[in-house]
Protein backbone atom coordinates (compact mmCIF):
# COMPACT_ATOMS: atom_id res chain seq x y z
CA UNK A 1 0.00 0.00 0.00
CA UNK A 2 2.08 3.08 -0.93
CA UNK A 3 0.77 4.96 1.67
CA UNK A 4 3.39 7.74 4.15
CA UNK A 5 6.41 7.04 6.12
CA UNK A 6 6.79 7.70 9.72
CA UNK A 7 8.97 9.87 9.23
CA UNK A 8 7.27 11.99 6.62
CA UNK A 9 4.34 12.05 8.76
CA UNK A 10 6.29 12.94 11.79
CA UNK A 11 8.27 15.70 10.12
CA UNK A 12 4.15 17.13 8.93
CA UNK A 13 2.51 16.48 12.14
CA UNK A 14 5.38 18.71 13.76
CA UNK A 15 4.96 21.76 11.51
CA UNK A 16 0.57 21.48 11.45
CA UNK A 17 -1.57 19.17 12.73
CA UNK A 18 -3.89 20.15 10.36
CA UNK A 19 -1.85 18.35 7.88
CA UNK A 20 -2.96 15.05 9.22
CA UNK A 21 -6.46 15.30 8.01
CA UNK A 22 -5.20 14.96 4.65
CA UNK A 23 -3.10 12.50 5.79
CA UNK A 24 -6.18 10.86 6.74
CA UNK A 25 -7.70 11.31 3.19
CA UNK A 26 -5.05 9.80 1.59
CA UNK A 27 -5.33 6.65 3.24
CA UNK A 28 -9.06 6.70 2.94
CA UNK A 29 -8.66 7.11 -0.63
CA UNK A 30 -6.79 3.88 -0.60
CA UNK A 31 -8.37 1.58 1.61
CA UNK A 32 -11.50 2.72 -0.04
CA UNK A 33 -9.49 1.26 -3.86
CA UNK A 34 -8.67 -2.16 -1.72
CA UNK A 35 -12.71 -2.90 -0.93
CA UNK A 36 -12.94 -3.59 -4.74
CA UNK A 37 -10.70 -6.33 -4.30
CA UNK A 38 -11.59 -8.22 -1.57
CA UNK A 39 -12.28 -11.89 -1.89
CA UNK A 40 -15.29 -14.22 -0.54
CA UNK A 41 -12.88 -16.75 1.65
CA UNK A 42 -14.69 -17.91 4.12
CA UNK A 43 -12.99 -17.61 7.71
CA UNK A 44 -11.52 -21.65 8.62
CA UNK A 45 -10.19 -20.77 11.89
CA UNK A 46 -11.44 -22.28 15.25
CA UNK A 47 -12.17 -19.32 17.25
CA UNK A 48 -12.31 -20.94 20.79
CA UNK A 49 -9.23 -23.00 20.01
CA UNK A 50 -7.71 -19.65 18.71
CA UNK A 51 -8.46 -17.89 21.47
CA UNK A 52 -7.61 -20.87 23.75
CA UNK A 53 -11.25 -20.85 25.76
CA UNK A 54 -13.49 -23.79 26.82
CA UNK A 55 -16.75 -22.99 26.90
CA UNK A 56 -18.33 -25.00 29.61
CA UNK A 57 -22.08 -26.77 29.46
CA UNK A 58 -22.72 -24.61 32.73
CA UNK A 59 -22.29 -21.58 30.23
CA UNK A 60 -19.06 -20.11 32.30
CA UNK A 61 -15.72 -20.11 30.27
CA UNK A 62 -12.24 -21.33 31.57
CA UNK A 63 -8.92 -19.87 30.18
CA UNK A 64 -6.44 -22.51 30.29
CA UNK A 65 -3.47 -19.89 29.47
CA UNK A 66 -1.96 -17.42 32.37
CA UNK A 67 -0.41 -15.00 30.57
CA UNK A 68 2.90 -13.94 32.28
CA UNK A 69 1.81 -11.26 35.47
CA UNK A 70 4.54 -8.51 36.67
CA UNK A 71 3.70 -6.66 40.14
CA UNK A 72 4.36 -2.80 40.25
CA UNK A 73 7.42 -1.42 41.82
CA UNK A 74 8.11 1.86 43.99
CA UNK A 75 12.25 1.25 43.78
CA UNK A 76 13.09 5.03 43.74
CA UNK A 77 16.36 3.93 41.45
CA UNK A 78 13.26 3.24 38.38
CA UNK A 79 12.86 5.46 35.71
CA UNK A 80 9.40 4.66 36.53
CA UNK A 81 7.62 3.76 39.78
CA UNK A 82 4.58 2.03 39.78
CA UNK A 83 1.76 1.32 42.87
CA UNK A 84 -1.99 -0.71 42.64
CA UNK A 85 -4.64 1.07 44.57
CA UNK A 86 -7.88 -0.57 44.71
CA UNK A 87 -10.90 0.76 43.12
CA UNK A 88 -14.00 -1.18 44.32
CA UNK A 89 -13.18 -4.70 45.96
CA UNK A 90 -16.71 -5.81 45.17
CA UNK A 91 -15.32 -5.64 41.66
CA UNK A 92 -12.76 -6.63 41.84
CA UNK A 93 -11.34 -3.31 39.78
CA UNK A 94 -8.24 -1.19 41.02
CA UNK A 95 -5.36 0.70 39.04
CA UNK A 96 -1.89 0.31 38.62
CA UNK A 97 -0.72 4.03 38.63
CA UNK A 98 2.58 4.88 36.93
CA UNK A 99 4.83 7.82 37.44
CA UNK A 100 7.79 8.95 35.38
CA UNK A 101 10.91 10.23 36.83
CA UNK A 102 9.93 13.47 34.59
CA UNK A 103 7.29 14.11 37.59
CA UNK A 104 9.39 13.70 40.57
CA UNK A 105 12.48 15.13 39.24
CA UNK A 106 10.56 18.69 38.40
CA UNK A 107 7.45 18.55 40.56
CA UNK A 108 5.73 19.77 37.68
CA UNK A 109 2.78 18.11 36.96
CA UNK A 110 1.73 15.77 34.29
CA UNK A 111 -1.13 14.93 31.94
CA UNK A 112 -3.01 11.95 32.71
CA UNK A 113 -3.59 9.25 30.76
CA UNK A 114 -5.94 6.70 31.71
CA UNK A 115 -5.37 3.32 30.42
CA UNK A 116 -7.72 0.57 29.89
CA UNK A 117 -5.72 -2.74 28.17
CA UNK A 118 -6.92 -4.74 24.91
CA UNK A 119 -7.70 -8.58 25.20
CA UNK A 120 -11.12 -8.92 23.09
CA UNK A 121 -13.16 -7.51 26.75
CA UNK A 122 -12.21 -11.46 27.62
CA UNK A 123 -8.30 -12.08 28.67
CA UNK A 124 -5.44 -10.33 30.16
CA UNK A 125 -5.26 -7.89 33.31
CA UNK A 126 -3.54 -4.07 34.24
CA UNK A 127 -1.14 -6.42 35.71
CA UNK A 128 -0.47 -8.70 32.52
CA UNK A 129 3.20 -8.06 31.35
CA UNK A 130 2.88 -6.85 28.34
CA UNK A 131 0.58 -4.08 29.27
CA UNK A 132 3.17 -3.46 32.51
CA UNK A 133 5.95 -2.94 30.10
CA UNK A 134 3.83 -0.96 27.55
CA UNK A 135 2.79 1.51 30.68
CA UNK A 136 5.76 2.04 32.00
CA UNK A 137 7.57 2.70 28.81
CA UNK A 138 4.49 4.75 27.74
CA UNK A 139 5.07 7.20 30.98
CA UNK A 140 8.54 7.56 30.60
CA UNK A 141 8.51 8.19 26.80
CA UNK A 142 5.39 10.89 26.26
CA UNK A 143 5.54 12.55 30.59
CA UNK A 144 2.57 11.24 30.97
CA UNK A 145 0.80 9.87 34.62
CA UNK A 146 -0.42 6.44 33.58
CA UNK A 147 -3.63 4.74 35.45
CA UNK A 148 -4.17 1.36 33.80
CA UNK A 149 -7.97 0.33 34.53
CA UNK A 150 -8.38 -3.08 35.90
CA UNK A 151 -11.86 -3.58 34.28
CA UNK A 152 -14.18 -6.30 34.89
CA UNK A 153 -14.01 -9.47 31.71
CA UNK A 154 -16.65 -11.00 29.44
CA UNK A 155 -18.51 -13.26 29.70
CA UNK A 156 -18.71 -13.47 33.00
CA UNK A 157 -19.98 -9.70 33.02
CA UNK A 158 -20.73 -8.56 29.71
CA UNK A 159 -21.04 -5.12 28.43
CA UNK A 160 -21.49 -2.26 29.41
CA UNK A 161 -20.01 -3.85 33.03
CA UNK A 162 -16.26 -2.63 31.88
CA UNK A 163 -17.23 0.80 30.36
CA UNK A 164 -19.23 1.09 33.81
CA UNK A 165 -15.69 0.19 35.59
CA UNK A 166 -14.25 2.97 33.74
CA UNK A 167 -16.33 5.35 34.12
CA UNK A 168 -16.10 4.16 38.30
CA UNK A 169 -11.80 4.71 37.75
CA UNK A 170 -12.17 7.92 36.48
CA UNK A 171 -14.63 9.18 39.30
CA UNK A 172 -12.56 7.30 41.83
CA UNK A 173 -8.95 9.05 39.95
CA UNK A 174 -10.52 12.35 40.38
CA UNK A 175 -11.64 12.09 44.65
CA UNK A 176 -8.49 10.34 45.28
CA UNK A 177 -5.91 11.59 48.22
CA UNK A 178 -3.05 9.84 46.88
CA UNK A 179 0.08 11.95 47.33
CA UNK A 180 0.37 11.51 43.14
CA UNK A 181 -2.62 11.71 41.76
CA UNK A 182 -3.06 14.64 44.09
CA UNK A 183 -0.10 16.71 43.71
CA UNK A 184 1.53 15.66 40.08
CA UNK A 185 -1.40 15.10 37.83
CA UNK A 186 -2.49 18.33 35.83
CA UNK A 187 -6.03 17.74 35.71
CA UNK A 188 -7.06 19.79 33.10
CA UNK A 189 -4.83 17.29 30.67
CA UNK A 190 -6.95 13.90 31.27
CA UNK A 191 -6.96 11.95 28.22
CA UNK A 192 -9.22 8.09 27.98
CA UNK A 193 -7.23 5.84 26.23
CA UNK A 194 -6.88 1.36 25.24
CA UNK A 195 -5.56 0.01 22.72
CA UNK A 196 -8.05 -2.90 20.97
CA UNK A 197 -10.93 -3.83 23.04
CA UNK A 198 -9.65 -0.97 25.18
CA UNK A 199 -9.65 1.33 22.76
CA UNK A 200 -14.03 0.43 22.47
CA UNK A 201 -13.58 0.59 26.20
CA UNK A 202 -12.19 4.29 26.41
CA UNK A 203 -14.78 5.54 23.87
CA UNK A 204 -18.05 4.15 25.29
CA UNK A 205 -17.03 5.21 28.64
CA UNK A 206 -16.89 8.62 27.56
CA UNK A 207 -19.55 8.88 25.69
CA UNK A 208 -21.63 6.98 28.26
CA UNK A 209 -20.49 9.22 31.11
CA UNK A 210 -21.12 12.32 28.77
CA UNK A 211 -24.49 11.34 27.77
CA UNK A 212 -25.24 11.17 31.74
CA UNK A 213 -24.16 14.53 32.25
CA UNK A 214 -21.38 13.01 33.97
CA UNK A 215 -19.20 16.52 34.70
CA UNK A 216 -16.35 14.93 35.61
CA UNK A 217 -16.03 12.61 31.87
CA UNK A 218 -17.44 15.93 30.17
CA UNK A 219 -14.52 18.02 31.11
CA UNK A 220 -11.68 15.32 29.30
CA UNK A 221 -9.67 16.88 27.10
CA UNK A 222 -9.86 13.72 24.84
CA UNK A 223 -9.29 10.38 23.41
CA UNK A 224 -6.46 8.34 22.31
CA UNK A 225 -8.21 5.04 20.22
CA UNK A 226 -4.98 2.68 19.78
CA UNK A 227 -6.04 0.08 17.07
CA UNK A 228 -9.90 0.61 18.69
CA UNK A 229 -12.13 -2.79 18.65
CA UNK A 230 -15.11 -2.24 16.72
CA UNK A 231 -17.21 -3.91 13.99
CA UNK A 232 -20.21 -3.66 12.38
CA UNK A 233 -22.99 -6.47 10.46
CA UNK A 234 -21.82 -5.14 7.00
CA UNK A 235 -18.19 -6.51 6.19
CA UNK A 236 -15.60 -3.86 5.55
CA UNK A 237 -13.11 -4.39 2.54
CA UNK A 238 -10.44 -4.82 5.34
CA UNK A 239 -12.35 -7.21 7.18
CA UNK A 240 -12.84 -9.02 4.22
CA UNK A 241 -9.15 -8.68 2.38
CA UNK A 242 -8.13 -10.02 6.05
CA UNK A 243 -10.11 -12.76 6.71
CA UNK A 244 -7.95 -15.31 8.13
CA UNK A 245 -4.88 -12.83 9.35
CA UNK A 246 -3.13 -15.11 11.57
CA UNK A 247 -3.83 -12.45 14.81
CA UNK A 248 -7.19 -11.94 14.64
CA UNK A 249 -9.29 -13.78 12.15
CA UNK A 250 -12.72 -12.72 11.39
CA UNK A 251 -14.14 -15.22 12.65
CA UNK A 252 -12.45 -14.95 16.26
CA UNK A 253 -13.23 -11.41 15.96
CA UNK A 254 -17.23 -12.46 15.69
CA UNK A 255 -17.12 -15.09 18.73
CA UNK A 256 -15.09 -12.09 20.98
CA UNK A 257 -18.40 -10.13 19.99
CA UNK A 258 -20.77 -12.73 20.69
CA UNK A 259 -19.16 -13.64 24.03
CA UNK A 260 -18.85 -9.70 25.00
CA UNK A 261 -21.89 -7.70 23.55
CA UNK A 262 -25.44 -7.98 26.26
CA UNK A 263 -27.28 -11.38 24.68
CA UNK A 264 -29.48 -10.81 21.60
CA UNK A 265 -28.24 -8.01 19.81
CA UNK A 266 -26.46 -7.74 16.83
CA UNK A 267 -22.58 -6.16 15.55
CA UNK A 268 -24.81 -3.43 15.04
CA UNK A 269 -25.02 -2.07 18.46
CA UNK A 270 -23.82 1.26 19.28
CA UNK A 271 -21.08 -0.60 21.50
CA UNK A 272 -20.06 -2.17 19.12
CA UNK A 273 -20.20 -0.31 15.68
CA UNK A 274 -19.73 3.66 16.15
CA UNK A 275 -20.55 4.33 12.48
CA UNK A 276 -24.11 3.07 13.10
CA UNK A 277 -26.60 5.62 11.76
CA UNK A 278 -24.33 7.46 10.36
CA UNK A 279 -22.36 8.34 14.47
CA UNK A 280 -25.86 9.91 14.95
CA UNK A 281 -26.40 11.84 18.76
CA UNK A 282 -22.77 10.47 20.09
CA UNK A 283 -20.76 12.05 17.58
CA UNK A 284 -22.25 15.28 17.58
CA UNK A 285 -21.54 15.25 21.38
CA UNK A 286 -17.85 14.59 21.04
CA UNK A 287 -18.30 18.06 18.91
CA UNK A 288 -20.32 20.08 21.27
CA UNK A 289 -17.65 18.92 24.07
CA UNK A 290 -14.89 19.97 22.01
CA UNK A 291 -12.83 17.19 22.84
CA UNK A 292 -9.69 15.87 20.59
CA UNK A 293 -9.71 12.33 19.30
CA UNK A 294 -6.42 10.52 18.29
CA UNK A 295 -7.16 7.14 15.93
CA UNK A 296 -4.59 5.30 15.18
CA UNK A 297 -4.00 2.17 13.14
CA UNK A 298 -1.83 -0.17 10.91
CA UNK A 299 -3.11 -1.23 7.35
CA UNK A 300 -2.67 -4.97 8.05
CA UNK A 301 -5.44 -5.34 10.63
CA UNK A 302 -8.79 -6.36 9.36
CA UNK A 303 -10.10 -3.60 11.81
CA UNK A 304 -8.92 -0.70 10.12
CA UNK A 305 -11.61 0.11 7.12
CA UNK A 306 -13.73 0.80 10.25
CA UNK A 307 -11.58 2.71 11.91
CA UNK A 308 -11.30 5.07 9.05
CA UNK A 309 -14.87 5.54 8.69
CA UNK A 310 -14.67 6.53 12.43
CA UNK A 311 -12.56 8.90 11.43
CA UNK A 312 -14.43 10.18 8.49
CA UNK A 313 -17.48 10.26 10.28
CA UNK A 314 -16.06 12.14 13.32
CA UNK A 315 -14.71 14.72 10.49
CA UNK A 316 -17.64 15.41 8.57
CA UNK A 317 -19.56 16.20 12.14
CA UNK A 318 -16.88 18.56 13.08
CA UNK A 319 -15.12 16.23 15.52
CA UNK A 320 -11.43 17.34 16.21
CA UNK A 321 -10.42 14.76 15.34
CA UNK A 322 -6.64 12.83 14.36
CA UNK A 323 -6.10 10.01 12.24
CA UNK A 324 -2.61 8.41 12.25
CA UNK A 325 -2.69 5.30 9.88
CA UNK A 326 0.43 3.40 9.22
CA UNK A 327 0.97 0.65 6.37
CA UNK A 328 1.54 -3.09 7.27
CA UNK A 329 1.53 -3.91 10.61
CA UNK A 330 -1.19 -6.15 12.73
CA UNK A 331 -3.74 -5.99 15.41
CA UNK A 332 -1.80 -5.37 18.69
CA UNK A 333 1.22 -4.95 16.87
CA UNK A 334 2.21 -1.91 19.73
CA UNK A 335 1.92 -4.96 22.73
CA UNK A 336 4.73 -7.00 20.87
CA UNK A 337 7.24 -5.08 19.05
CA UNK A 338 9.08 -2.40 21.05
CA UNK A 339 9.93 -0.18 18.19
CA UNK A 340 6.44 -0.35 17.19
CA UNK A 341 5.34 1.03 20.45
CA UNK A 342 8.18 3.44 20.71
CA UNK A 343 6.65 5.12 17.74
CA UNK A 344 3.13 5.27 18.99
CA UNK A 345 4.33 6.74 22.18
CA UNK A 346 6.37 9.69 19.81
CA UNK A 347 2.89 9.93 18.15
CA UNK A 348 0.84 10.53 21.38
CA UNK A 349 3.09 12.84 22.65
CA UNK A 350 2.89 14.96 19.79
CA UNK A 351 -0.56 14.98 19.59
CA UNK A 352 -1.09 15.82 23.58
CA UNK A 353 1.73 18.68 23.43
CA UNK A 354 0.30 20.43 19.76
CA UNK A 355 -2.55 20.51 22.08
CA UNK A 356 -1.08 22.37 24.97
C1 LIG B 1 -18.88 -24.79 35.55
O1 LIG B 1 -18.12 -25.80 34.93
C2 LIG B 1 -16.71 -25.69 35.11
C3 LIG B 1 -16.03 -26.76 34.28
O2 LIG B 1 -16.69 -27.98 34.33
C4 LIG B 1 -16.40 -25.80 36.59
O3 LIG B 1 -15.00 -25.70 36.79
C5 LIG B 1 -17.10 -24.68 37.33
O4 LIG B 1 -16.88 -24.80 38.73
C6 LIG B 1 -18.60 -24.69 37.04
N1 LIG B 1 -19.17 -23.48 37.61
C7 LIG B 1 -20.38 -23.47 38.17
C8 LIG B 1 -20.81 -22.14 38.71
O5 LIG B 1 -21.08 -24.43 38.25
C1 LIG C 1 -18.75 -0.71 44.18
O1 LIG C 1 -19.56 -1.43 43.28
C2 LIG C 1 -20.82 -1.74 43.84
C3 LIG C 1 -21.48 -2.69 42.86
O2 LIG C 1 -21.65 -2.12 41.59
C4 LIG C 1 -21.60 -0.47 44.06
O3 LIG C 1 -22.87 -0.76 44.58
C5 LIG C 1 -20.82 0.41 45.03
O4 LIG C 1 -21.46 1.65 45.16
C6 LIG C 1 -19.40 0.60 44.56
N1 LIG C 1 -18.62 1.17 45.64
C7 LIG C 1 -18.03 2.34 45.56
C8 LIG C 1 -17.21 2.74 46.73
O5 LIG C 1 -18.11 3.03 44.54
Amino acid sequence: MPLFSFSHYKFFWRSSIAFAFFLTLLFIANSLTLQTQSTSTPCNKDPYKQLNLILNQNGTVTRPNKPPESPPAADPTLLVLSKDLPINQSKGTWARVYLPRAARDHRSKLPLLVFFHGGGFIFLSAASTIFHEFCFNMANDVAAVVASVEYRLTPEHRLPAAYDDAVEALHWIKANQDDWLRNLVDYSNVFLMGSSAGGNIAYNAGLRGAAADDDEIRKIKGLILVQPFFSGVRRTGSERRLVNEPHLALCVNDAIWELSLPVGVDRDHEYCNPTVGKGGARLEMIERLGWWVLVTGSGGDPLVDRQVELVKLMEKKGVRVVGHFTPGDYHGIQDTDPLKAKELYGVIKTFISALN
